[in-house]
């Protein structure tokens, strides 16, 4: 089985890499790329950029799109749902498959006002009020602090902007572990939220069988590795501040390997991934975080617990205690749909049910394929039929 595993893994990694390498030689294809905002207008609707500064001083860059030119009102009050994308990635996640297909706009059509939000740490959100993203010490942040930090500036700057009380939460992936690490923590949160739909949420990791995630095993924990691991992770290409001079960003092929590689995150399911799309996904992911964020993740891997991020001996001054804090799931009263693909390799459909077990209130639901995986939850051919219809229902039901 782990060898099987394993070639499958290389296996993938070397055909997805001679794909995206003749991709890249269509040169029509990333020419009519934009960034977002301009990305939605291409796309025929209104875009909005707006800018908010957490408590400790990063300042996040969100999209709106206030509302669909194929519904009538713009005056009236409409609801609001905010999303909030996995790790290395980006507000694009809810775009990029256009208008017929990615959720932003079937939210919009839907009579939402739809905003989404980039974590500190990716292209859009490189930003702070005194560090440079040059400084090691910007990095020096997991999605416990995109969770805590960054999620209640950019709630708190929506529900004033747009004069509402509450707002529902669509995460993907670590989108969904910034909200359970939020809810947590700090549950007063709770009350602004409606409803919550994690697609391909995590917070339990013990069952993953994904080889990409489980390289963070070999990862040391303490104080030395957390003062050099303070550094980007997969930095877009095109956007990055040029500190990860390696890997990623050297030459074509082993840049593709790189960004193929993430592909293994996931689980495959080769008949809803749209090799024509391939060049174009790549173009926008990786969109960055920090190497913090990914350890974080190995370390539930290895403890099977959802726990705040372990800094070895230093636990004892952070936390006074040996080991970091669990999560006190019991805190998050929101109401929570859980999203489930049978094929995700990281976020499985095992460690779904221990979460929905220890959740209040949340209902777990599986995708109607069985091959379905981690990233076909935004890139998938028929995701509109098979997730984000589901979406619309769930918001409108609860
Ligand atoms: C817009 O309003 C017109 C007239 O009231 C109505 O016929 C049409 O169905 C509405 N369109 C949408 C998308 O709501
Ligand atoms: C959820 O918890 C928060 C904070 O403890 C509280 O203010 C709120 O009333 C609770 N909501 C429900 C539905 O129990
Ligand atoms: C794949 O993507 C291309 C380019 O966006 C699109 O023209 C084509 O219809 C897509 N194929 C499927 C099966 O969705």
């Amino acid at each position: 089985m782990r060898l099987a595993v394993w070639t499958t893994f290389l296996a993938f990694m070397c055909y997805l890499a001679m794909d995206a390498v003749s991709g890249r030689r269509n040169k029509n294809v990333p020419k009519s790329l934009s960034p977002m905002p301009k990305l939605i207008t291409q796309h025929g609707y209104p875009a909005e950029t707006h800018t908010v500064t957490t408590e400790d001083g990063y300042i996040l860059t969100m999209h709106r799109i206030p509302y669909s030119p194929k519904s009538n009102s713009t005056d009236t009050k409409r609801p609001v749902v905010f999303l909030q994308h996995g790790l290395i990635s980006s507000s694009v996640d809810w775009v990029i498959m256009g208008p017929d297909k990615s959720l932003a706009y079937l939210l919009a059509d839907g009579g939402y006002d739809v905003w989404m939000g980039n974590s500190r740490g990716n292209m859009y959100s490189t930003k702070h009020n005194k560090l440079s993203a040059m400084l090691p010490i910007f990095w020096s942040f997991s999605w416990h602090e995109m969770g805590v930090y960054d999620l209640p500036a950019e709630i708190d700057y929506i529900l004033t902007n747009t004069g509402q009380n509450d707002l529902s939460y669509v995460g993907h992936s670590m989108g969904t572990t910034m909200f359970f690490a939020l809810m947590s923590v700090k549950p007063d949160y709770n009350a602004k939220i409606r409803h919550m739909v994690a697609l391909a949420p995590v917070a339990f990791l013990r069952n993953t069988k994904s080889p990409f995630a489980s390289i963070t095993k070999l990862l040391p924990s303490g104080v030395l590795f957390d003062f050099v691991s303070n550094w980007p992770f997969f930095p877009n290409k095109k956007l990055s501040n040029g500190l990860l001079g390696t890997f990623c960003k050297i030459g074509t092929i082993t840049q593709s390997m790189c960004t193929n590689t993430l592909f293994q995150i996931g689980g495959f399911n080769t008949n809803q991934l749209n090799q024509t799309m391939l060049p174009t996904i790549l173009h926008y992911f990786p969109a960055g975080s920090s190497i913090k964020a990914w350890k974080h993740y190995g370390q539930l891997i290895n403890s099977g617990s959802f726990r705040q991020y372990d800094h070895g001996l230093v636990n004892l001054y952070k936390y006074g205690n040996l080991y970091p804090p669990d999560y006190n799931l019991d805190n998050i009263n929101s109401s929570v749909s859980l999203v489930v693909g049978a094929n995700d390799w990281l976020a499985t459909p095992e460690d779904a049910t221990q979460l929905q077990l220890q959740l209040p209130f949340a209902v777990y639901h599986e995708v109607g394929l069985p091959e379905f995986n981690h990233f076909d939850f935004l890139w998938a051919i028929d995701v509109k039929t098979l997730v984000n219809d589901k979406v619309l229902s769930l918001l409108k039901a609860n």
